[in-house]
């Protein structure tokens, strides 16, 4: 049985990655914009890839008896100084997330929710590895700076992500 207050935080995160796909949709458009379809796609599977970590939190709620509670948010951020400048925007909402993440297990903990510091444990390992991804790449824009044909190379190279569905347990 889930606490009011869990699953208030629950429907919260199921609020925060649709937000978080619709930011990165948001800045894929902002990409296509600037004529880098590369960069564009990645974050195109990002934001797919933030909608199955908003279906895993759904799934859990519906199984473990908390009723989901589909919450607005308001309008991601559309335009940037530059590649870089929405790189490290993302990364900073991935460590706000990351924050988020950890919060909630603080509350599974206290509240002896097992169940859902199971579930949280997968989101711990997948922060660390969201952060890396994104820190990578603005650590290569970074050094790209105003090199075009560098710019042009890491579109190429990240227009290579695909995605791959996996349906949450
Ligand atoms: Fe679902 Fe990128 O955090």
């Amino acid at each position: 049985m889930l606490s009011e207050k869990l699953v208030d935080e629950l429907n919260e995160q199921i609020k925060y990655e649709f937000f978080s796909a619709y930011l990165y949709m948001a800045i894929s458009g902002y990409f296509e914009a600037e004529d880098l379809p590369g960069l564009a796609a990645w974050m195109r599977v990002q934001a797919l890839e933030e909608m199955t970590h908003a279906e895993k939190f759904f799934n859990f709620l519906c199984d473990a008896g908390g009723r989901t509670d589909l919450r607005g948010f308001e309008k991601p951020k559309n335009d940037y100084a530059s590649p870089l400048a929405a790189f490290e925007y993302s990364l900073e909402h991935e460590k706000f997330v990351t924050n988020r993440i950890n919060g909630l297990m603080d509350l599974a903990k206290t509240e002896g929710s097992h169940a859902t510091q199971i579930l949280l444990q997968w989101f711990v390992t997948e922060q660390v590895e969201e952060e890396s991804s994104f820190g990578l790449i603005v650590k290569k824009l970074h050094r790209i700076g105003n090199d075009g044909n560098g710019l042009l190379r890491l579109d190429e190279d990240l227009a290579t992500r695909i995605f791959v569905y996996t349906p949450p347990a």
